[in-house]
């Protein structure tokens, strides 16, 4: 296949095009290099630009035969949509319809989007299915919900087909530690967590030890960004096999606290996590786990790497290794 990864020098990005060239597809990036890294793409032709730009989308449609598109682009932090909304929806909703319009003008498809847990907000039933009712509690959620209904609709119309994925919360590195997490500022708990472990931050922020869970922290379902990657190869396969337009939650369907988060970092690093009690942080639901059941039933999706331990394991390798010698 050749497939164009729109983020491809982003973090879940960068994973997927790693995975697509070693299966011996060709691959095209369009990244604005915003948030991501040129050397984060292990491979494949970067087109430096905004995937808003109708004109460069013009160009890279007519200059290139595409079996398939998979879309990352997008501003992920939950607490700055909320101060600034305008900028979510204009890059997370104004532009994909800009890309959306000009993959159905130039009859490209189909489309895997990057979609979030955050459609649901605070979830009612546990472990949450894709029929779990949505109702996203920022503007970060919302904007990932309006591209899927812009997707159904663009099927019922148009026939443009497409699959959403919903990650829960994605960490780990490439099990070479090629490449990894590095989002600049870092708001996720296991990279936070690991560099103050090492010394590099003074300590990590606990945000909430009252919540209603086994210890008082937040529960989240941690999956592997490499076991990510291989679902979106396999939902471009079962569209080209004719498969429907559809959401699919991706998650190993395990909650693990902060608490023991932390935990098991200072077990795989042999280092103490500092930590601060913290107030918690606005729009964090207790729990978050999937039932990923669908993924696993359409599209034959298996994670490699479903133990805490492992996904750290390669996400303390990758932070290691971008420090330097120590
Ligand atoms: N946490 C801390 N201290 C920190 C950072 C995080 O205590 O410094 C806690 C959070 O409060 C939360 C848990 O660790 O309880 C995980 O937080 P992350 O920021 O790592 O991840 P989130 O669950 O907030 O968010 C992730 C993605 C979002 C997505 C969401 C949906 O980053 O894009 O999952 O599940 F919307």
């Amino acid at each position: 296949m050749k497939v164009l990864v729109i983020g491809g020098c982003g973090y879940i990005g960068s994973h997927l095009v790693s995975r697509l060239l070693t299966n011996g597809h060709n691959v095209l990036i369009i990244d604005d290099l915003s948030s991501g890294y040129a050397d984060s793409a292990l491979g494949g032709e970067i087109q430096v630009g905004d995937f808003g730009d109708r004109k460069l989308l013009d160009l890279v449609f007519t200059k290139n035969n595409l079996d398939g598109v998979v879309h990352f682009a997008s501003l992920i932090q939950v607490s700055e949509s909320v101060v600034d909304p305008a900028k979510y929806y204009y890059t997370n909703v104004s532009k994909t319809l800009t890309l959306l319009q000009a993959m159905k003008d130039h009859n490209v498809g189909p489309l895997i989007f990057s979609s979030t847990a955050a459609v649901f907000g605070e979830p009612v039933d546990i472990p949450i299915t894709e029929v779990h009712p949505t109702s996203p509690l920022n503007p970060y959620g919302a904007s990932k919900l309006m591209v899927e209904q812009m997707l159904r609709d663009f099927d019922l119309a148009y026939g443009f087909r497409s699959v959403s994925l919903r990650y829960f919360n994605a960490a780990g590195a490439d099990p070479e530690a090629r490449i990894g997490e590095r989002h600049e500022p870092e708001t996720h708990l296991i990279p936070i967590a690991l560099q103050a472990a090492m010394g590099k931050r003074p300590a990590l922020k606990v945000f909430g030890r009252d919540y209603d869970t086994c210890d008082g922290t937040c529960v989240r379902d941690y999956i592997h960004v490499d076991d990510l990657a291989c679902a979106h190869l396999l939902a471009l396969e079962y569209l080209n096999k004719g498969g429907q337009t559809t959401a699919f939650n991706l998650g190993n369907g395990e909650g693990f606290s902060v608490q023991q988060v932390l935990e098991t970092i200072e077990k795989v690093t042999g280092l103490q996590v500092p930590t601060i009690d913290a107030p918690r942080r606005d729009g964090d639901p207790a729990r978050l786990v999937a039932d990923a059941s669908a993924a696993r039933k359409y599209l034959g999706w298996r994670p490699n790497y479903s133990e805490l331990e492992t996904i750290i394991q390669h996400a303390w390798a990758w932070e290691q290794k971008r420090s330097g010698p120590t």
